[in-house]
């Protein structure tokens, strides 16, 4: 639903940091009092590094998911317009064995997280994965499969993408002032917390480490910035209502490919070897095709992401910097 409209504060394309941006839908406060949840990890650290006004970045150990007694004190006291969960149990082949810690943050945690932002009339914004999707794609022609929309029915193959798509339901289901979206294959600078790291921190290690690099070349997704994903999600609150929403940047690739990208932006000349993912030791199962699209895509005012490699290459000037 588009409840909001371009106004000239926040051009399309542009990551304006000003909180006022946001204000329209939220509330007709000049800046709504923001709660970030998961501020130690890759993408809460890049909505702080954004420098939104009125922010206040809780770690874990401040608004912890699995607690909802003392989460709902934190937050009634704080009193937010506007909650961002970038919390969750990520560890996705551990979760394998690991099911109830791992449902208890990204499933019953939300869903309390839900409940407490309906009871302080807080607009929730909280984070899936394109783990909800394993089955095989549909296809547009032989050789095109359709990327997958907010439409498609989940079919997640893990624990962790069980686990955010029950939670993803009960978000939605507790709470009619619930964003929830989907994104794939973050990366970003990594935090003390969480996974402690990302796709291209760990390809890049490997390097550093003289290791040969052998990685999954049938696995078909979208790298994502967290860049990226911190400026469209500030974007589809201006322009949309609550819902359910893909956002990635753009294109796809296979994990080989966006491998080999990686080395070449850091000027290294190291071969990296295509692998079949049978021949991968991983607790988990990952989607063979997980690239997102979205019904909303035809939607002047829906965030349009960077193409991935050029995300990815900003990235690594960053990183370098
Ligand atoms: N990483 C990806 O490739 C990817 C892909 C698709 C979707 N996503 C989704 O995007 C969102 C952000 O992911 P990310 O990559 O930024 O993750 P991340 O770097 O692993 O950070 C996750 C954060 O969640 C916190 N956390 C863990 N358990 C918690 C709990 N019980 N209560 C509150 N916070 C808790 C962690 O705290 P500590 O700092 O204490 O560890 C950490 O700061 C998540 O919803 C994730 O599922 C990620």
């Amino acid at each position: 639903m588009d409840l909001g409209h371009n106004d000239g504060v926040y051009p399309s394309g542009s990551w304006c940091t000003m909180s006022s941006s946001i204000s329209f839908f939220l509330s007709q406060k000049a800046t709504p009092k923001i709660a970030l949840l998961g501020a130690q990890g890759q993408l809460g650290r890049c909505f702080i590094a954004h420098g939104l006004a009125n922010l206040v970045a809780l770690s874990r150990d401040e608004a912890d998911l699995t607690q909802p007694q003392k989460l709902a004190e934190k937050l009634e006291a704080l009193a937010p317009d506007l909650v961002i969960n970038c919390g969750a149990y990520n560890l996705v082949d551990k979760a394998e064995t690991e099911c109830g810690p791992c449902a208890d943050v990204n499933t019953l945690g939300v869903m309390h997280l839900a409940q407490i932002c309906k009871k302080i009339g807080a607009t929730l914004v909280t984070y899936s994965t394109d783990h909800v999707f394993g089955g095989p794609p549909k296809w547009d022609t032989p050789e095109t499969p359709i990327p997958w929309r907010e439409t498609d029915c989940p079919q997640p193959i893990s624990v962790y993408g069980g686990s955010k798509t029950a939670g993803e339901y009960l978000a939605l289901a507790s709470w009619e002032k619930s964003y929830v979206i989907r994104t794939c294959g973050l990366y970003g600078i990594p935090g003390p917390g969480g996974k402690g790291g990302n796709f291209v921190e760990a390809i890049l290690r490997a390097v550093a480490q003289g290791k040969l690099l052998r990685v999954v070349a049938d696995q078909v997704c979208t790298p994502t910035s967290v860049i990226s994903l911190v400026g469209a999600t500030l974007e589809l609150l201006q322009h949309f209502g609550p819902g359910l929403y893909h956002l990635t940047d753009q294109g796809f690739c296979t994990w080989h490919e966006f491998a080999q990208w990686i080395v070449a932006e850091a000027g290294l000349a190291v071969e990296v070897s295509p692998l079949n993912s049978a021949d991968w030791p991983a607790a988990a199962k990952r989607p063979n095709y997980s690239v997102l699209g979205s019904i909303h895509s035809a939607n002047p005012l829906f965030p349009k992401l960077n193409p991935w490699r050029e995300s990815l290459k900003d990235y690594m000037k960053q990183r370098l910097s």
